[in-house]
């Protein structure tokens, strides 16, 4: 696998590929990889010639009161798993790099980014809309992957990706989870052996949303109340938003709509703030 910093030579590269007619699949990420990247990767190794990844922990997508100075890093052990999965090329820009001192364009998509995570985190969409874009003018992907684990981010993306015209396949990829159900995710690195235990509810309260759904329950209120419920039980995690809303428009639902449901959550276990959601 060949590491590049620079985004002109990666730029030089992509260019290179697209003009012997090769096929790339992107998958961009913050690092600290896991299972759930992974996924992502081998589902481009089979789609594409040349699979590209990027790691960059992107300062834009973060408040001033968030995790950026402590969000994990391990290059060394992404490399290697990146090596594994026989990915071509890593691009591993520099802040410098993707930043300049006179950086003032950014892409912002409207009201898609006003609720859920755009409501507990309100500049958190327009760091992610720039560097995607910034990433996909690098890397010139003709397909590229992302987790519905970050079911917000990927709606938001593909929304993006149509309103710009921009030319490129967005592919969504399910959440992929530890043995108990918690969701993969960097951030579950924060967990001490106790907020461990307790985290699993998030996944609880999501399963028994589905049991409710399949039983007939269309409420979204009274889905809402029993999943705060199994929540509740447990002693340290405190309910950020439990949310029902449309897949295509993000407006809350009065009422389940099969095929066009998504119910979300955030939750903070201790200090540690974690999401989850439910595809219907
Ligand atoms: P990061 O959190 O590193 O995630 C990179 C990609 O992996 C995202 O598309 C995310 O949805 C996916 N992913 C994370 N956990 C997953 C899981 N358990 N199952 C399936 N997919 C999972 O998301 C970002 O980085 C950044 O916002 C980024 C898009 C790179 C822009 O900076």
């Amino acid at each position: 696998m060949r590491i590049v910093y620079e985004p002109c030579q990666m730029q030089k590269i992509a260019s290179k590929y697209r003009a012997w007619g090769k096929t790339i699949g992107f998958i961009p990420t913050m690092g600290y990889l896991h299972e759930g990247h992974i996924s992502l990767i081998k589902q481009a190794k089979k789609d594409n010639d040349v699979v590209f990844v990027s790691i960059f922990v992107n300062p834009t997508q973060f408040a001033p009161n968030e995790d950026l100075d402590k969000y994990p890093r391990d290059i060394k052990r992404d490399e290697e798993m990146l090596t594994k999965e026989g990915v071509d090329f890593l691009f591993y820009p520099t802040v410098e790099n993707m930043y300049s001192d006179n950086f003032q364009t950014y892409v912002t998509v409207d009201n898609l980014t006003k609720v859920l995570e755009g409501a507990s985190r309100p500049t958190h969409f327009r760091g992610v809309t720039t560097v995607v874009n910034k990433l996909f003018n690098i890397t010139k992907p003709n397909k590229a992957y992302f987790g519905k684990k970050d079911a917000q981010q990927l709606i938001v993306i593909k929304r993006m990706v149509e309103d710009l015209n921009i030319d490129v396949e967005i592919i969504g990829m399910p959440i992929v989870r530890e043995k108990d159900g918690l969701a993969m995710s960097s951030r579950n690195k924060y967990l001490n052996e106790k907020e461990r235990k307790d985290a699993i509810c998030l996944y609880k309260s999501l399963q028994k949303a589905k049991e409710l759904i399949d039983n007939g329950i269309k409420d979204t209120q009274a889905v809402k109340k029993e999943m705060e419920n199994v929540i509740n039980a447990y002693s340290i995690p405190k309910i950020d938003y439990i949310n029902i809303n449309s897949l295509t428009t993000l407006k809350e639902l009065e009422e389940i709509k099969k095929g066009d449901t998504l119910i979300s959550l955030a939750v903070f276990v201790g200090k540690t703030r974690l999401i989850d959601n439910l595809w219907i």
